[in-house]
């Protein structure tokens, strides 16, 4: 492909929204304004200290997934890491489109994309891999435990998940009687994403009603859903603000 057809390619199955460096000094150009950017730098940073510190030299025979892949930002990066085998699974084919692009301009091999919807997905189908990566994308779901389940059903081994949480609330729920309670194990909060999914966002869950978690909740979760151990990540020095603030967390589930 020439300069000139692969300029003409990146705007016709765009918008996109990573940028990617493409050969012969091309890139796409991402519609996240600059400054946001950074989280992606943040989230890589975090994902291979974190790959690194479980895995060591094992690394070049682990089999990932990654759930909610988008245009494989992170699926990429975890093959050029070392990680053996890489399937990136998203419910938006023109997602997945600008992902195949990408792989073969970057001649990226070992690498597949599936598109799917991972509320409705049957893992037995896919069997497991070592490793499990789904960021940003639990709260964009209506069922968060339900794909909870399903994320521990395709882990064989450690599932990395980064989410937005809010804030924690503590409580108790009255269960029977006002003498009988029980205390909160956290909170999911409703957010209305209609608007954003009526224009076509495609970032987006695959319906407009959403929760996020607080931190408690997604802890009781991920152990509901058959974790034993979670661990939520430090956020390296100069990360992203909303990491570096806990508003947003990167947490290590391991069977
Ligand atoms: C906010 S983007 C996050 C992309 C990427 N993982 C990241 O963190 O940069 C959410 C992605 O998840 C996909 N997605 C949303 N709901 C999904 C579902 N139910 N099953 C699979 N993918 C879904 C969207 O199409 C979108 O590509």
């Amino acid at each position: 492909m020439t300069t000139a057809e692969l300029q003409e390619k990146i705007a016709e199955i765009g918008p996109w929204f990573y940028s990617f460096a493409l050969p012969g000094g091309v890139s796409t150009p991402s519609k996240i304004p600059r400054e946001v950017q950074a989280i992606f730098e943040t989230r890589r940073e975090m994902m291979e200290s974190a790959l690194r510190a479980h895995f060591g030299e094992k690394l070049t025979s682990v089999r990932a997934v990654d759930v909610g892949c988008h245009e494989g930002y992170y699926a990429l990066a975890m093959r050029k890491l070392g990680v053996a085998e890489v399937l990136g699974i998203d419910y938006r084919e023109e997602n997945l489109r600008r992902a195949r692009f990408v792989a073969e301009q970057q001649n990226v091999s070992a690498l597949r994309f599936l598109q799917a919807d991972v509320e409705e997905l049957n893992p037995a189908s896919l069997g497991t891999f070592e490793l499990t990566l789904c960021f940003g994308l639990l709260y964009h779901l209506e069922n968060p435990m339900r794909v909870l389940r399903r994320l521990h059903a395709l882990t064989g081994e450690m599932l990395l998940l980064e989410t937005q949480v809010v804030a924690e609330v503590e409580g108790v729920a009255e269960w029977g009687s006002r003498e009988w309670t029980r205390p909160f194990q956290g909170v999911l909060a409703v957010i209305d994403e209609s608007g954003e999914y009526a224009q076509g966002n495609q970032e987006t869950g695959s319906t407009p009603v959403v929760t996020c978690p607080s931190p408690n909740a997604l802890r009781f979760l991920l152990h509901a859903a058959g974790f034993r151990e979670v661990t939520f990540l430090d956020p390296p020095a100069g990360a992203y603000e909303q990491l570096a603030r806990r508003q947003r967390v990167i947490v290590r589930a391991l069977r």
